[in-house]
């Protein structure tokens, strides 16, 4: 098959984090032919993506690569709910000592807002970096995995270049690009914790109405009937490491800008709501 020069083909590429999205973005990567090292703090996720035929080979030195896809978990090692960069600081001060000059840093993990700036600011600007939040959600891989509209912010503008080069042209990721890596990171962030503040909503409604002789799938069922409103399910409260996390990242912006935050709100509700389904349990038994 002919290979173009911007097919990639002749590109070394190094994926740091093999979870959930790491394994996703190298399986991707893997089906458009490209060669695909990994590198996890954990030999069980590196054994997997070798058993599964995701990765040519495990990385032992950062050196030699042309692309950088950072996928690391960006919350506390023992609680998964409070944000964390340590990781990715790491990682950039592995990349700084021994990566190529101009190579591109792509960081698909969410990140608090102004950590890629510290990453450049490691790194020296000897590479280029980009924040490309990640979307993926698992159970839709196929509309709603790696090649999925995703958002694209750059450090700076020849940062943006050589990001829209590797995910647009090689990757070929629908990209809406946005005007500083800032608003990129912000982007991840207020979508998780929008989300949060619907599904606390409806975890309100369904005790509002539990407790005021109403059901709550029959309300739920004829309020959505409205073009414009779409009242979530209210399940076992609000779970995974993504929300609560990435809502905890919010807050550590907002509280800088205003007093409060309806999110401090919907976090009690989220409280309010596991208690109330413990104490629900414990009465039906
Ligand atoms: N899972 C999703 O659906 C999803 C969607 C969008 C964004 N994200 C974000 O992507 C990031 C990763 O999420 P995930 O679900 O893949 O997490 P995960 O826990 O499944 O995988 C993270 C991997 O990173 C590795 N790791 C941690 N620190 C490391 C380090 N310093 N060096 C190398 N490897 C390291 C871990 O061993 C683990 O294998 C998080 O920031 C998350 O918020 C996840």
């Amino acid at each position: 098959m002919h290979q173009n020069s911007d097919s990639g083909h002749h590109k070394k590429i190094l994926i740091i984090g093999l979870g959930q999205i790491g394994h996703s973005n190298a399986e991707y990567l893997h089906s458009l032919g490209l060669q695909v090292d990994g590198f996890d703090i954990s030999e069980k996720a590196i054994e997997r993506a070798i058993y599964e035929g995701v990765i040519d080979r495990k990385a032992l030195s950062f050196a030699g690569y042309d692309y950088y896809l950072i996928c690391i978990s960006t919350h506390q090692p023992d609680d998964m709910f409070t944000p964390y960069d340590d990781g990715i600081m790491e990682v950039a001060r592995r990349i700084a000592k021994e990566g190529r000059q101009g190579s591109l840093v792509g960081i698909d993990s969410t990140i608090p807002k102004g950590t890629s700036k510290k990453v450049l600011e490691v790194l020296n600007h000897r590479m280029h970096v980009v924040h490309v939040p990640h979307r993926y959600y698992g159970p839709e891989k196929q509309n709603h995995g790696v090649n999925q509209t995703r958002v694209i912010g750059g450090c700076e503008s020849c940062c943006v270049s050589e990001g829209k080069k590797f995910y647009g042209k090689i990757l070929g990721i629908p990209l809406h690009e946005v005007s500083s890596i800032e608003v990129a990171e912000m982007t991840k962030i207020v979508e998780n914790s929008y989300r949060f503040l619907e599904i606390a909503f409806a975890e309100e409604l369904k005790m509002v109405s539990e407790s005021t002789g109403i059901n709550f799938d029959e309300l739920r069922e004829a309020v959505n009937t409205k073009w414009n409103i779409k009242i979530l399910e209210a399940r076992e409260g609000i779970g995974g490491h993504c929300l609560p996390k990435d809502t905890e990242m919010f807050l550590s912006v907002a509280k800088n800008a205003l007093n409060s935050s309806i999110l401090s709100t919907a976090k009690t509700v989220d409280h309010k709501y596991r208690s109330y389904l413990i104490h629900k349990a414990m009465v039906q038994q």
